[in-house]
């Protein structure tokens, strides 16, 4: 497989890490987010550490933007050996306080969009006779949170399509990941990026999630492996 990777949420955060990591490692990326200045400051870091980079910046929740990523991502690499799904959002609201709005919006971009990027890469994947798929999804597609039912969903809906991605799609040499870490310092749902220095204590930094990510990326051609969850290590 080629050292090709199409990173999605990658202006910030984990996707930001994984971009970092892959860079290191010498591959050539494209990174998508809506944030221009941010994916041009990833880039940069990107190249500095030794790989190359392409950047895309559109919304992911609006029609024919995902595949309009995908393609932009062919042009630009000859090819795609490994995508990583992974910008998502959260909002976390009581049960009577959820607004449709938000309902929409998260399942949009950390679903559809997932679908979306997946629907388009998979011809390239065939014809390329195989692929990476990763999806990011996290712990809580594991489990139910107060305040976070609807975003709590969207990553149980996610790890839903990973699975029958998995069936549908290995006989075609197509592996399909899903990754769930627990808390990762990162500027998600509003936090401060690189966390308070209590949170630094416990709480996982994105190049944890990124490891994770490359060790999937590069596993051996008989290896397809299925899911990695992450827990904190400190979890009194
Ligand atoms: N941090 C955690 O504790 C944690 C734990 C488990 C799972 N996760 C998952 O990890 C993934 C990355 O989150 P993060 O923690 O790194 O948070 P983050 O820093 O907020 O990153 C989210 C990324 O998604 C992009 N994005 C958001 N809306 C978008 C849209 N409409 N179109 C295109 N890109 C969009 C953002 O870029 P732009 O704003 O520039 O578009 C950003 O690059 C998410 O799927 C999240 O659910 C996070």
């Amino acid at each position: 497989m080629t050292k090709t990777a199409l990173i999605t949420g990658a202006s910030s955060g984990i996707g930001r890490g994984i971009a970092h990591k892959f860079g290191k490692e010498g591959w050539e990326v494209t990174l998508i987010a809506r944030r221009i200045e941010n994916l041009e400051s990833v880039a940069k870091e990107v190249e500095e550490a030794g790989g190359k980079a392409h950047i895309f910046a559109t919304d992911l929740t609006k029609e024919g933007n995902p595949e309009s990523a995908i393609d932009f991502g062919m042009e630009k690499m000859g090819q795609i050996g490994t995508l990583v799904n992974n910008a998502g959002m959260g909002r976390f609201e009581m049960v009577p306080d959820i607004k449709d709005e938000s309902f929409q919006e998260q399942f949009q971009l950390n679903v559809w969009a997932c679908m979306a990027t997946v629907r388009s890469a998979v011809p390239h994947f065939k014809k390329n006779k195989g692929g990476q798929i990763i999806n990011i999804g996290s712990i809580v597609g594991y489990l139910g949170i107060s305040k976070g039912s609807i975003y709590s969903s969207t990553k149980w809906a996610l790890r839903g399509l990973n699975e029958s991605w998995r069936e549908e799609l290995y006989p075609d040499n197509i592996k399909v990941c899903y990754v769930g870490p627990g808390f990762v310092l990162t500027e998600f749902n509003g936090r401060k990026e690189g966390g308070t220095p209590e949170e630094q204590e416990w709480a996982m930094v994105p190049g944890d999630v990124a490891h994770a990510v490359y060790c999937v990326a590069t596993q051996g051609p008989n290896s397809d492996i299925k899911e990695i969850s992450i827990q904190v290590l400190d979890r009194s």
